[in-house]
């Protein structure tokens, strides 16, 4: 991974000093030091001093001088991570903000609070280099366990970085447990069953009548934007209906890259008569941006999408979607990470969604 100009994590990496005592004496000196010290990202600073895969000679050298400059001693608790009295778990999301990660969050939250645990939420604002950034920090933090709760990301370059530092925190004990599909990572996995899911919509948009189809989706590097693209994708091939590359529109994950790129496709050639976002999220942007054409929905064209995120039910008018039981996948997955891992292969727990249609769908007009 390129190193970052700017520190991607405030208060992380070139955000402070080295805590200090009363006196001005230097307290403890943290890894974020050496890594700010050295100009590097925390990502890199660990897997040099953890010695767990391949840095540049020049950044090796870097954080070395840092970490001799600073008289930076590894902690042992955080190298032997304790993690049967450790009491925090971290979560890592795209963005707390988002509904679909609250309910998933609130059923983490439901479960660690049964178990005495304490949870820290970080958002990443969708930026890949950020997510691993915050698996360092946790890791310093000596959290028993990790949870990724944002799709995963095909990116080699993503997939080394981030089994750099999770790879050495499960041999130490730390327990890790991810949703959706992650290429390439070894660990305990909730799984939605996101390309069936979306080949079950498209059949049941293609019994109600309609033919031609649009798709919103967001970067196509994120492992749940191309299952459900694919599953949906092939399942209306299966029924003879094929989509225009100009009826597919990708824009960022969010309610407002839905709006955009529902804005988008209304300016493209021939209008659809149904719109399949890949997120509610997404879908809830595109309702709003029909809404400000004067497009009507389900009049001039239907919209369905994929999550049930707890406010789309109660929209006007309510969203057809594939439903996902949200808070009970972050039961799961919590409960995953409290579980002994396996000495043998991963866990992997399948989820599947079910159809919901309601009102934002219909029959395309004659
Ligand atoms: N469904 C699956 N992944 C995501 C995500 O990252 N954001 C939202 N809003 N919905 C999702």
């Amino acid at each position: 991974m390129a190193e970052p100009a700017h520190p991607a994590v405030p208060g992380g990496v070139g955000g402070r000093p080295p805590t200090r005592n009363r006196s001005g004496g230097r307290a403890y000196v943290t890894l974020q030091d050496v890594a700010r010290e050295a100009g590097v990202s925390l990502a890199t600073a660990s897997r040099v001093l953890n010695g767990t895969s391949q840095v540049r000679a020049d950044l090796r050298e870097r954080v070395h001088a840092a970490a001799a400059h600073l008289s930076y001693t590894p902690n042992a608790h955080a190298q032997a991570l304790a993690s049967s009295s450790s009491t925090s778990v971290g979560v890592v999301c795209h963005d707390v903000s988002d509904p679909y990660f609250a309910a998933i969050a609130r059923g983490v939250m439901r479960t660690a609070a049964e178990h005495g645990v304490l949870v820290m939420l970080a958002s990443t604002f969708h930026d890949p280099s950020r997510e691993v950034e915050y698996v360092a920090m946790l890791r310093a933090q000596r959290a028993r366990a990790i949870l990724l709760i944002g799709s995963g990301f095909e990116d080699r370059g993503w997939e080394r970085s981030m089994s750099a530092e999770l790879d050495p925190y499960q041999r130490t004990g730390g327990r890790v447990a991810v949703l959706s599909r992650h290429r390439g990572l070894r660990v305990d996995a909730v799984l939605p069953r996101n390309r069936e899911g979306a080949a079950a919509l498209a059949r049941a948009l293609v019994d109600l009548g309609h033919r031609d189809f649009g798709v919103l989706v967001g970067p196509r590097a994120l492992t749940t934007v191309s299952d459900r693209l694919g599953g949906f994708t092939e399942a209306l091939a299966e029924t003879g209906v094929r989509i225009p590359p100009r009826h597919i529109v990708e824009a960022p994950f969010t309610r407002d890259g839905g709006y955009a790129a529902a804005t988008e496709l209304l300016r493209r050639d021939r209008r659809p008569t149904c719109v399949f976002a890949v997120t509610d999220m997404m879908a809830i942007g595109a309702l709003a941006a029909f809404r400000d054409h004067a497009v009507s929905v389900p009049g001039d064209i239907s919209i369905a999408g994929f999550d049930d995120v707890p406010v789309v039910r109660d929209l006007t008018p309510s969203l057809t979607t594939v439903a996902l039981p949200l808070d009970a996948m972050g039961e799961r997955l919590m409960g995953l990470a409290l579980r002994e891992p396996s000495t043998r292969r991963s866990r992997v727990e399948r989820i599947s969604g079910e159809v919901v249609m309601r009102a934002s769908t219909a029959p395309p007009s004659a």
